[in-house]
């Protein structure tokens, strides 16, 4: 067993035997965190200039290091090296990778003054900010074709539905509208959670800080973070911020759930309001007449994963004592899943949703049905002066009537109205009621901020459209740049 010692460099001196073969599988974490190779060179090499300015690398050695890591950049890029069996994490197979380029002298200096439990805590932070941002980039992207598709839908009318019961009509614009604004807060979410981990937990050691005089500012200027973490046991311990970042991605995932299943509805053969385009729909290999909103279910499907991935997370740190504690090496795989998953997704999803066509005739048909302008005829009723509480009745017995008859609220002639609003307004007037009585003016009418009325929506999709260009600066921006400072921000 003594010769798998020299393979766990990182900690052998005080075994007298290697691992069990048992628990270096167990161990292992090469095949997920590996991914943390480039963040963990860029560390290096901070690092190595904090060693070089604290005096413990000479001027020469810093140099041979820097050249060491760029060729170990190189043969990580090319794959040339990569980790082997006996590796424990990246960490272990990066030093590995150093040693033989830069020999075991220089090598082994690179370790002094950190720990892998700050590394680690620095890698994950660097590694989800860079994803923060592409993740930022596509969710816009999704809700720009949004905005097109309610741009394109004008004033077409459908039926609003609330318990999904045909409830006041509203225009097709104004619900997908609805879908979009869930999204540009996910992104907005991004930016804040973006101010809160954009400190450095480098320096941090393995949980009391370090001896040696590095300059922990410097590195995380280095890493593109703007500030050290203040207390380096919540810097090496805490995974908060994973644990959040781990929300946002799945309550995206919901979002897009959501929206998923208002999809697979409408493109039912009942509801019979949206098209999928060919390339964005399957087909069956039994039934050749089937054509699938897959990517729709695989959205829906996707979001208990992204739930599951942030549930597995919040129980792994549940009762975990503070400072560090391998089980805090579970923090990767949960987000890294969520971002492989949204990477994925996202990308399918705008092309579906961009493409999607809706059948504006029978939107505008169904708009009104299932007495959805009884709201409409209360509200008349209210303007005329009749007490809420009556005119909501008064319009009930109306849809009684109308029911009975197998009719809708339009059907029913001057007489019934009459007969309906008796003792409350004159003959004469009872029948204007009509004038409510068409899904349109119901919709216009709804003319108050954020309301269905044609120009309201308008207004709604100028407003989002400027606070997607707003929110584009985070996405376009770079995590190891200067940071992003969201307009009017704290
Ligand atoms: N691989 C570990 C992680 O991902 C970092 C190594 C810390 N290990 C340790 N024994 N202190 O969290």
């Amino acid at each position: 067993m003594a010769d798998n010692n020299e393979h766990l460099a990182l900690w052998g001196g005080r075994f007298t035997s290697g691992p069990s073969p048992e628990l270096a599988r167990l161990s292992k974490s090469t095949q997920f965190d590996w991914r943390l190779a480039d963040d963990d060179i860029a560390g290096s090499r901070a690092h190595a200039r904090a060693l070089g300015r604290a005096g413990l690398l000479s001027a020469d050695e810093l140099k041979r290091m820097e050249d060491a890591l760029d060729e170990l950049q190189r043969r990580v890029d090319d794959g040339s090296f990569a980790p082997i069996e006996d590796d424990e994490d990246e960490a272990t197979a990066l030093e590995r990778g150093l040693i033989d380029i830069a020999g075991d002298e220089l090598g082994g200096k690179l370790r002094a003054g950190r720990s892998r439990n700050d590394q680690i805590a620095c890698l994950i932070r660097m590694w989800l900010r860079r994803h923060a941002r592409v993740i930022a980039g596509q969710l816009l992207g999704l809700a720009n074709a949004l905005i097109a598709q309610s741009e394109k839908a004008g004033k077409t009318v459908m039926p609003g539905r609330t318990h999904m019961q045909h409830a006041q009509p509203v225009l097709l614009a104004h619900q997908l509208m609805a879908h979009a604004w869930p999204l540009l807060r996910d992104v907005q979410r991004l930016i804040d959670w973006d101010r809160r981990i954009n400190a450095s937990p480098y320096g941090s050691g393995a949980l009391a800080g370090n001896t040696l005089g590095l300059d922990p500012e410097a590195v995380a200027r280095e890493l593109g973070f703007s500030r050290v973490t203040d207390n380096s046991i919540d810097g090496t311990a805490s995974r908060d911020l994973v644990a959040e970042f781990a929300f946002v991605a799945a309550m995206a995932g919901v979002d897009i759930s959501r929206l998923s299943e208002e999809i697979i509805i409408w493109n039912t053969q009942e509801f019979a309001f949206v098209k999928l385009d060919d390339g964005y729909s399957t087909g069956s290999s039994i039934m050749p007449q089937k054509k699938n909103p897959d990517i729709a279910e695989l959205a829906r499907g996707k979001s208990g994963r992204l739930i599951g991935d942030l549930t597995g997370l919040l129980a792994t740190l549940k009762g975990l004592p503070t400072a560090y504690a391998r089980d805090l090496q579970e923090d990767k795989e949960a987000v890294f899943d969520q971002v492989d998953t949204l990477e994925v997704l996202l990308p399918a999803f705008t092309g579906m949703v961009a493409t999607m066509r809706f059948d504006a005739d029978r939107l505008e048909a169904e708009a009104p049905t299932g007495f959805a302008l009884a709201t409409d005829i209360a509200e008349w009723l209210v303007k005329n002066g009749v007490p809420f509480r009556h005119a909501h009745e008064l319009s009930g017995a109306c849809v009684k009537i109308a029911e009975g008859r197998g009719q809708e609220l339009w059907d029913l002639t001057d007489d019934d109205f009459i007969g309906a609003f008796n003792g409350f307004l004159p003959a004469d007037k009872a029948p204007q009621v009509r004038e409510v009585l068409s899904s349109h003016g119901s919709v216009n009418s709804r003319n108050g901020k954020g309301g269905t009325a044609y120009g309201r929506v308008r207004e709604q999709i100028v407003d989002a459209k400027a606070e997607v260009e707003e929110l584009k600066l985070f996405a376009d921006s770079t995590s190891d740049g200067p940071a992003y400072k969201a307009p009017g921000s704290f």
